[in-house]
């Protein structure tokens, strides 16, 4: 793990795919860059930017101000917040305004938003012409550190979560961590459960770095670059060996099976944000690594410890309504993991934990001590 940073120079982590490779380009102020970087990167290309209205009410200025000051003729699309807008009904507002935008296929499209924003128009410039680039230009540190890396756009289906989609790089990614001084503290929560994922995966000195410095990562400044750039090394490596996630990729679905299940069950609403599901998520992933002996409990307790420091929430009693129908029951959850992209043939893939930083893949586990695991932690 390498040292924190100490100054404000951007950092770029490059996302190695041979003729698809990308730069990551992580710093406060990045965003001023963004016109300068892309007529570097396309020149003569113009630009379609994709937001939602929060989005555009903080930033789309400063985008459009940095593209103009680089000459690059922009239109812009505004969606609505929120993952309603990661629908058909929301792919085809997106696609017609950059067909209406003139769009062509040496233009670019602007992911400028959180998750929602970049899945969408990454998923719209992906059919759009057969396929057109985009650049994320993520604003959640959830988006910041997972899904705007990696090229997994998509859409959601009413029957579960981004089950309509494709793998589309981007060409750049531009996280400007001065950004996310305008979320809430709930938002930059839910994010950091992603950021605490990659030291649990796969690098404990990452995982005890986090438990000595998160108050300096919520307050701004380098610790929260220093997390911002390893939490992206950490997903580059992973995607660069596996882009299609036909094996070791898996690994970053760690406590999402879980996760995945409670924001259907609780559907997909304000009661639980993704990265608050992955939290209680990584928590029941290291419940069941000890109950099959992978891990110690005294590593359990320091999972959720950390996680619990930091606001978040970590076991299902935690989860606003928790008693309501749909959730409390062990059959539900086990019927909304079943639609996950996660099982093959019908078997459930989970993550489990060998030890903090170490992760592995299993797809033997029978479902039926899975139900009795969540009976158990429901009834607790
Ligand atoms: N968010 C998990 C992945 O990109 O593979």
């Amino acid at each position: 793990m390498t040292a924190p940073l100490t100054n404000s120079r951007p950092v770029t982590v490059a996302v190695s795919l041979g003729a698809r490779s990308y730069d990551i380009v992580i710093g406060r102020d990045v965003l001023s860059s963004l016109g300068a970087r892309i007529a570097a990167l396309r020149p003569g290309a113009r630009a379609a930017i994709v937001t939602d209205r929060t989005v555009a009410g903080h930033w789309l200025a400063a985008a459009e101000a940095s593209l103009g000051t680089a000459g690059i003729a922009t239109s812009r699309i505004v969606v609505g917040e929120g993952e309603g807008s990661k629908s058909y009904q929301g792919l085809a507002t997106v696609c017609e305004g950059l067909i209406a935008a003139r769009i062509e296929r040496n233009d670019l499209v602007v992911a400028l938003g959180g998750g929602v924003v970049g899945d969408l128009a990454g998923f719209a410039a992906s059919v759009l012409r057969r396929g057109v680039d985009f650049v994320q230009v993520p604003t959640s540190l959830l988006a910041q550190v997972d899904s705007s890396v990696g090229g997994k756009t998509g859409i959601n289906s009413p029957q579960g979560k981004n089950l309509v989609g494709a793998f589309h790089q981007p060409v750049l990614v531009i996280a400007d961590t001065a950004v996310l001084d305008t979320l809430s503290p709930r938002q930059f929560r839910a994010g950091y459960a992603e950021v605490a994922k990659y030291g649990l995966l796969g690098d404990a000195g990452f995982f005890g770095w986090l438990e000595a410095n998160a108050p300096e990562i919520f307050a701004g400044g380098g610790a929260r670059e220093h997390a911002v750039a390893t939490s992206c090394r950490a997903k580059a490596a992973i995607v660069a060996r596996d882009e299609r996630e036909t094996g070791e990729r898996a690994l970053l679905n760690l406590g999402h099976t879980f996760g995945h299940a409670l924001e259907a069950a609780t559907g997909f609403s304000d009661r639980l944000y993704h990265g608050e599901g992955v939290a209680v998520g990584m928590v029941l992933a290291a419940e069941l690594s000890a109950e099959l002996n992978l891990i110690g409990t005294g590593e359990v307790e320091r999972i959720a410890r950390h996680l619990a420091t930091v606001g978040l929430p970590t076991h299902l009693q935690d989860i606003a309504g928790f008693r309501q129908e749909g959730l409390a029951d062990a059959d539900r959850l086990m019927e909304l993991m079943a639609q996950d992209k996660k099982v093959k043939r019908g078997r459930l893939t989970f993550i489990v934990l060998e030890a903090i930083g170490r992760a592995a893949i299993r797809s033997d586990i029978e479902p039926a001590v899975v139900r009795d695991f969540l009976a158990r932690k429901l009834a607790g």
